[in-house]
């Protein structure tokens, strides 16, 4: 008779549980399910994923976006994961302490992982600033305006401002750090698993509203007629990019998490879910924005625009639109709350694990840093607006670094090192909770998967990056 196993049945007995329980941990199955996946919803399923899939192709671009997490994205996401937590460590000591010989330097995939923290934490705390600047613009009234050039006018008030900006940073900074210090149960886990289901709830009730003006038809097409020729293959890379900025992977977020999971989470099943929901946002989202975007005759702009300008005036324009813009901002800022918290957690983990630091001092620590890096960011329309390096402002510097150029080769060599170096027994092992899991085809497929076909595609993505094609 098939045995099966109750995630939430099996005792901890494990010895690595009781260290976990010594430096916090994920307290049950579905906690760990909502931090992990308030880690992936974020900014960009707001405006990344659905501005690059109407641009890109629709249908065509979703479908190669499916590819690439289920290539690229899982494998990395389910690498770090399995190490993470046969670690429980934090990311530069997890890479440590599973490599084979101490005179291999894989800990630096952690140093580049926390670095790529800092730096994505850099811009995304000031994106999130400004959405919690609407939030409160949206309820004073001050947006309502169905004219682009009076939201604009608006958008370019706030981010020209020096002070505003920064301001807007750091009480963002702030308001992560309070949730960091309670810990990654009662901090992280609990507020996560608050906000996603309230955050689903309103953007299926702004979908609606969307889908049900008239002239929605044209946003549905955008967001999803097949356009393969539009799918070049600069297109085909991006969608790759894409899957790692939006599964958080790559620079140890991942690997972090996974060391807060219980010995008896199932792995691939978990992950599967994350990716499936994820993907689920990101069409809510697109179905929030376009069909409304098209319904009132607004031209589609992408970033930052399409966020703080275009949204604005299509609320302005339909009845009760101020309700639905305050809740379209709620939305966004508990969307990026659970993404920043994840980015936060990997320098404080570390901070807390290799220093005399306590996770309170961590945090403030990791806070200062980040308001510090953070400015040079937050300033990069105002004040430091002619400072550009590489002709990009600290703003795009850090966005390009980080997605570009150190998530790719993070995840490259995580890949290779989970498949070829900590090994394929380890990885049984891990994936199937010690012989307790009967998913021996699944590893078996991954395993395959993540030793070859997960690094060549990657190779791709990284020489995309450098511009070498
Ligand atoms: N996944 C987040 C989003 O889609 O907005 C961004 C992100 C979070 C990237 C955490 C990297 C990370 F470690």
């Amino acid at each position: 008779m098939p045995v099966t196993i109750n995630e939430s049945t099996v005792e901890q007995t494990n010895p690595a549980n009781s260290s976990s329980s010594q430096r916090g941990g994920f307290s049950s199955a579905l906690g760990t399910l909502f931090a992990t996946l308030g880690s992936a919803v974020g900014l960009g399923n707001i405006w990344k994923f659905p501005s690059m899939t109407g641009e890109n192709g629709g249908a065509a671009f979703i479908i190669v976006y499916l590819l690439s997490t289920l290539f690229v994205g899982l494998p990395v996401m389910i690498s770090e994961i399995m190490m993470g937590r046969k670690a429980r460590a934090n990311v530069i000591k997890t890479m440590r302490q599973l490599s084979p010989s101490k005179s291999q330097p894989w800990w630096l995939i952690g140093v580049a992982g926390v670095l790529s923290a800092f730096l994505i934490m850099a811009f995304y705390t000031e994106v999130a600033g400004w959405v919690f600047a609407y939030i409160f613009k949206s309820i004073s009234g001050g947006l309502l305006s169905t004219d682009p050039q009076i939201t604009s006018q608006a958008f370019v008030d706030l981010v020209t401002n020096p002070l505003q900006s920064l301001l807007w940073q750091w009480i963002v900074l702030a308001l992560m750090s309070l949730i960091i210090i309670r810990g990654v149960s009662k901090g992280i886990e609990a507020t996560t698993k608050r906000l996603l289901p309230l955050l689903l709830v309103m953007l299926v009730v702004i979908a609606i509203r969307g889908l049900t003006l008239p002239g929605a038809s044209q946003g549905l097409n955008f967001l999803f007629k097949p356009d393969f020729s539009s799918l070049t293959s600069a297109a085909i890379l991006s969608a790759m990019g894409l899957a790692f900025f939006k599964l958080s992977l790559g620079m140890g977020t991942m690997t972090t998490y996974g060391s807060y999971f219980k010995d008896d989470q199932n792995i691939p099943t978990t992950t599967l879910r994350v990716m499936l929901s994820d993907l689920t946002v990101s069409l809510l989202a697109g179905l929030a924005i376009f069909p409304a975007v098209f319904a009132f005759g607004f031209e589609v702009t992408s970033g930052p625009s399409l966020l703080f300008i275009t949204i604005p005036s299509v609320f302005a324009s339909m009845p009760f639109g101020s309700i639905f813009m305050v809740m379209f901002f709620l939305l966004a800022s508990f969307a990026a709350t659970g993404a920043m918290l994840s980015l936060f957690e990997v320098p404080v983990a570390f901070l807390a694990e290799n220093t005399r630091l306590n996770r309170t001092k961590a945090t403030i620590l990791t806070a200062f840093l980040l308001a510090l890096i953070g400015s040079t960011a937050a300033l990069s329309s105002s004040t430091l607006a002619d400072f550009t390096i590489f002709g990009k402002t600290m703003f795009d510097l850090f966005d390009f670094l980080s997605s570009n150029i150190l998530m790719p080769i993070g995840g490259l060599f995580i890949v290779i090192f989970a498949g070829w170096f900590w090994g394929e027994k380890n990885i049984r092992k891990a994936l199937s909770n010690n012989g307790l899991l009967k998913n021996e085809r699944l590893v078996t497929l991954f395993i395959v998967i993540v030793k070859y076909l997960t690094p060549i595609l990657l190779i791709v993505v990284m020489l995309n990056g450098l511009g070498v094609f």
